[in-house]
């Protein structure tokens, strides 16, 4: 199963409440893995905005987006998610996805 196709990240706004893409960048142009395998995902971002949040999606080839997790830039802790974490590192500008095996 290609994980990348599934695998969507948004960086949005919080300012206002509104929600303005920016960009973000996935090098890795495919990961390939098992069901229930542990799985990384690469994801650099850039936003001028001091407050933002960053959120990782599945779209399942049904179609639509299921929210997995998110991480708000002025959190001081990766997110943790069950069998999902991230790896926020916000100097960096890189939201890096966990699965977890199961
Ligand atoms: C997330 O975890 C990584 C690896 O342990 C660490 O380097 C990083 O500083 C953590 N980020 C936050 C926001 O806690």
């Amino acid at each position: 199963m290609l994980l990348s196709s599934l695998l969507k990240v948004v960086v949005a706004s919080l300012c206002l409440g509104s929600i303005i893409a920016q960009k973000v960048t996935q090098d890795q142009p495919q990961v390939l893995g098992q069901e229930k395998e542990a799985v990384t995902l690469d994801c650099k971002y850039d936003t001028s905005d001091s407050r933002y949040s960053l959120f990782w999606y599945k779209q399942p080839s049904s179609g639509g987006m299921i929210l997995l997790i998110r991480q708000d830039s002025f959190n001081q802790q990766n997110a943790t998610e069950g069998r999902y974490s991230l790896n926020f590192q916000k100097a960096r500008k890189s939201v890096t996805l966990v699965i977890a095996a199961s």
